[in-house]
């Protein structure tokens, strides 16, 4: 167990709340980053007290495995009791707001909320309710923080700085929240952002300033990395959907086109749709950081927790 004196040595800030990529500043990003490498050197097992006495809700609206696992096992490492929320059998089948639930359950004593749904600037309805300790697990396709925060990590793991680093987002770029919140953390970064997707898959308002590549093997040629997005049909209508055949051959990383850049390196925030975006042997690439993204998102939620619980 670490005394008090283990955070003499990181940076100081504070975070009230974590609900907008955009707000994230460089300074803020580099104290999280330090953080969540502390959290990764350190922890053996053992959890630490950071969060003892506190209640957290896992409110999560729409369907998650990595997020909601991730936030459940980093408050839990930091001695947190968690609440998990079932929208199933909860009031909101009675027609209860997210907004008047999430206000039902601070009454209750919940002191930190990791909220996911599926309307976009939900937040903005929510902080009229409850003000403080607020997670933004993705809210439609606007934004993910803690994604966005996982991804920076693992790149500045493997590259060390990533100022300078061309990374291309391919794929589902309209309906992504993960691109939106990448654009907007790796841009602070100064990262050299450009986007690979079909026209009915492209945003049309966010990302303008940006460069944009026809297909896939033009974005390899000239990229570090490759951010691959997943189709999210959930979010699409007909028009967008029909245009599953033709992605294959333009937008699609196969292993020969992998294999045929040597340092190229490629994340996919999950879940994969193999086949569609990217072949099943892409995955098991040593460049490919699916599984590593995974596993720095327990340390990246341990360091906002710790954060917002202001250790
Ligand atoms: N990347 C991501 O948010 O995955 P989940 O939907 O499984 O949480």
């Amino acid at each position: 167990m670490l005394n008090s004196s283990w955070r003499i040595n990181l940076k100081d800030i504070t975070l009230t709340n974590l609900i907008n990529s955009k707000d994230l500043s460089k300074e803020i990003l580099e104290a999280i980053f330090e953080r969540a490498s502390f959290f990764k050197k350190n922890y053996k097992g053992k959890n630490f007290p950071f969060l003892e006495g506190k209640n957290l809700a896992l409110a999560l609206f729409e369907p998650s495995t990595r997020t909601k696992f991730s936030f459940e096992l980093a408050a839990k490492r930091l001695s947190a009791e968690v609440i998990n929320f079932d929208v199933s059998s909860s009031s909101t089948s009675k027609g209860e707001t997210v907004v008047d639930t999430l206000w039902t359950l601070e009454a209750m004593g919940i002191d930190i909320f990791i909220v996911r749904h599926q309307q976009a600037g939900i937040f903005d309805q929510i902080q009229t309710h409850v003000v403080k300790n607020l997670v933004n697990a993705g809210d439609g396709e606007r934004d993910h923080p803690t994604q966005g925060l996982l991804d920076s990590f693992t790149l500045i793991e493997r590259f060390g700085d990533i100022s300078g680093l061309n990374l291309t987002i391919v794929g589902d770029i309209k309906n992504s929240r993960v691109a939106r919140s990448n654009y907007h953390i790796l841009k602070e970064q100064g990262v050299n952002i450009s986007i690979c997707a079909p026209d009915s898959l492209s945003p049309k308002d966010d990302f303008s300033d940006i460069p944009k590549h026809d297909n896939i093997d033009s974005a390899i040629e000239q990229s570090d990395v490759l951010m691959m997005l997943r189709i999210q049909k959930e979010r699409m209508g007909t028009k967008e959907l029909s245009i599953e055949g033709d992605y294959n051959s333009n937008y699609s990383l196969t292993i020969d086109k992998f294999n045929k850049k040597k340092d190229l390196v490629v994340l996919h925030p999950g879940p994969v749709n193999y086949g569609i975006e990217m072949e099943k042997s892409v995955a098991f690439h040593d460049n490919c950081l699916l599984q590593k993204q995974v596993e720095n998102g327990v340390f990246i939620r341990m360091a906002v927790l710790s954060l917002l619980a202001g250790e």
